[in-house]
């Protein structure tokens, strides 16, 4: 239900709204940004430039880079563990793989592990499927179709990327993208067809051809309910309520498994393991500057934790990704994700007076920027707590595409809305920018390893895929290609080698120390496992 000032602001929508029509129907659009207007928008607007909310790092292997000063808090904290008072020789779980998370790209990595032959584990904090993944909902792109081609897919990676990505890591993403869409096809994910067959693709901020490949608009829950029934059918084990705290090494350095602590009762385990895979996704619940979130409850940057007290070095930790329309309204769903397909199927953004007053399908940070730009300017509309946002013109996709259109392509939108009662066919909807990814992670090579030996990465953990800034669709994208990936190369890499030797925690004393030389006095501790307001049992 909307206030009467809202009322009064949706009147000033509906009354643009038949010109706004017409114009996109003779393919006017509001026109796209230049180079130098976005690079405008974005110092001005983007939360990263806000240079107050970033502290250096004093220890580790970005010494001297900055990252947020939530993050640096959790980089530079205590252990949860005294490494003098943990028993490795009591070894709980012993295999060739272990993959801590249990989402997309850690599920991705267990199958394909276990198809090479090796002895997998996964081990989650919460339950298997408990990610992001599962809460993806507009789709993964692909370049699969007559029109379209890996090379334009690759561009458009790296131009929404700020040509920062790491191209071996583009290169390999939009070539494997494909296969992977066939590989979850086949499968059994049910993704959006013709009654030909063939696959409904549409348009995402920043692609240059209709490649994104859905499943209305839960695409990431569908992919999940598949990946998680082949890894029971292969009967992988999966440790639920476990938390892995810190890696272990052998005599020499190498990744050798992972200290883990049941959730419930604190009791403290050991993996030991020939390789280790990080997919422990990303940290929008650590809500940097304040911001809601569209994450999932456990993503609180675990993964970089544990990888940067071993060593291994992250790339483009500065930089996180808002998506530009999260719910800025009603309270109860604030933060929520209100998926790009909304945008992509025809709703205009436009402000408090009915004003389009940008492109819609800008990459993401140019849009969020956009969106924080037209409330700062005084455009925006209020919603609660002194919170503001702007309208997705949402009526306008049944006028564009047919009634019943919203139902049949976004009807978990729909119902979300409806909860509330707002019906989207009938009414726009507010929105507002939402933590919604994180860019930067660990430093990968090709074969998904980090820096440091056998411990690999997949998902949103890794940095470098996306550059500064990832187009929609490609994380779904990069969760598979890189989770079959590190899967199938950790599985290799574990069935050259013996079982570890000489395990130790050893790193976790130097980090200890560096920590004191640096003077770093703090009461914080990490890996963070839960958000602040988790409940305390
Ligand atoms: O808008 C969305 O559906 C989000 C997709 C993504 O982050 O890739």
């Amino acid at each position: 239900m909307y206030s009467k000032e809202m009322l009064e602001s949706i009147k000033k929508v509906e009354a643009t709204r038949e010109e706004r029509i017409k114009a996109v129907l003779a393919g006017n659009h509001p026109r796209r940004m230049t180079a130098e207007e976005k690079e405008q928008v974005l110092l001005e607007n983007h939360p990263d430039h806000i240079k107050e909310q970033f502290k250096e790092l004093t220890i580790g292997p970005n010494k001297g880079e900055k990252v947020p000063l939530e993050l640096a808090d959790l980089l530079q904290a205590n252990p949860r563990i005294k490494p003098s008072e943990i028993d490795l020789s009591k070894i709980d779980y012993d295999v060739d793989v272990l993959i801590i998370g249990g989402g997309g790209a850690g599920s991705a990595a267990a199958i394909m592990a276990n198809e090479n032959g090796a002895d997998v584990m996964i081990v989650t904090k919460l339950r298997h499927g408990d990610a992001n993944t599962m809460m993806a909902e507009g789709g993964i792109q692909a370049a699969d179709k007559p029109n379209d081609s890996p090379a334009q897919h690759y561009l458009d990676v790296m131009g929404g990327g700020h040509f920062k990505n790491v191209p071996e890591l583009v290169y390999k993403l939009v070539n494997d993208a494909p296969i992977c869409i066939k590989w979850l096809n086949d499968l059994g994910v049910m993704f959006d067809k013709e009654p030909d067959g063939t696959m409904v693709t549409t348009h995402g901020g920043g692609t240059s051809r209709k490649r994104m490949h859905a499943c209305k608009d839960y695409s990431g829950a569908e992919i999940m309910r598949v990946l998680r029934d082949e890894v029971q059918n292969r009967k992988i084990p999966v440790v639920d309520f476990t938390s892995a705290i810190e890696i272990i090494k052998d005599k020499d350095g190498k990744a050798a498994g992972a200290v883990l602590m049941n959730m419930e009762t604190n009791e403290i385990l050991i993996a030991r393991a020939k390789t280790v895979v990080i997919a422990t996704g990303g940290a929008g619940r650590m809500h940097y500057q304040g911001f809601p979130t569209s994450n999932h409850y456990g993503a609180t940057a675990d993964g970089l934790v544990l990888a940067y007290r071993a060593g291994a070095p992250l790339l483009y930790a500065h930089t996180l990704q808002y998506h530009p329309t999260g719910a800025a309204y009603p309270s109860q769903i604030f933060g929520a994700l209100v998926t790009e397909k909304v945008r992509s199927i025809g709703a205009q953004l436009v402000n408090c007076d009915g004003e389009p007053f940008m492109y819609s399908l800008e990459t993401r940070d140019v849009c969020a920027s956009g969106v924080i730009r037209e409330c700062r300017k005084g455009k925006g509309v209020d919603t609660f707590d002194g919170g503001k946002g702007v309208w997705l013109d949402s009526p306008m996709i049944d006028i564009l595409h047919g009634e019943g259109t919203i139902e049949k392509r976004i009807p978990a939108m729909m119902r979300m809305y409806l909860k509330y009662g707002i019906d989207m066919r009938k009414q726009p909807i507010l929105i507002y920018p939402t933590l919604h990814y994180q860019n930067g992670g660990i430093k990968i090579g090709e074969n998904g390893m980090s820096d440091v030996p056998n411990l690999f990465v997949a998902g949103e953990a890794v940095g470098g895929i996306h550059g500064e800034n990832r187009l929609m669709g490609n994380s779904l994208l990069d969760i598979i290609v890189f989770g079959r990936n590190a899967g199938v190369n950790a599985a290799k890499e574990a069935k050259s080698m013996n079982a570890p030797e000489g395990l130790t925690l050893g790193h976790v004393d130097s980090f200890i120390k560096e920590m004191a030389d640096a003077g770093i006095v703090t009461d914080k501790v990490s890996p963070k496992l839960l958000p602040n307001y988790a409940r305390k049992v």
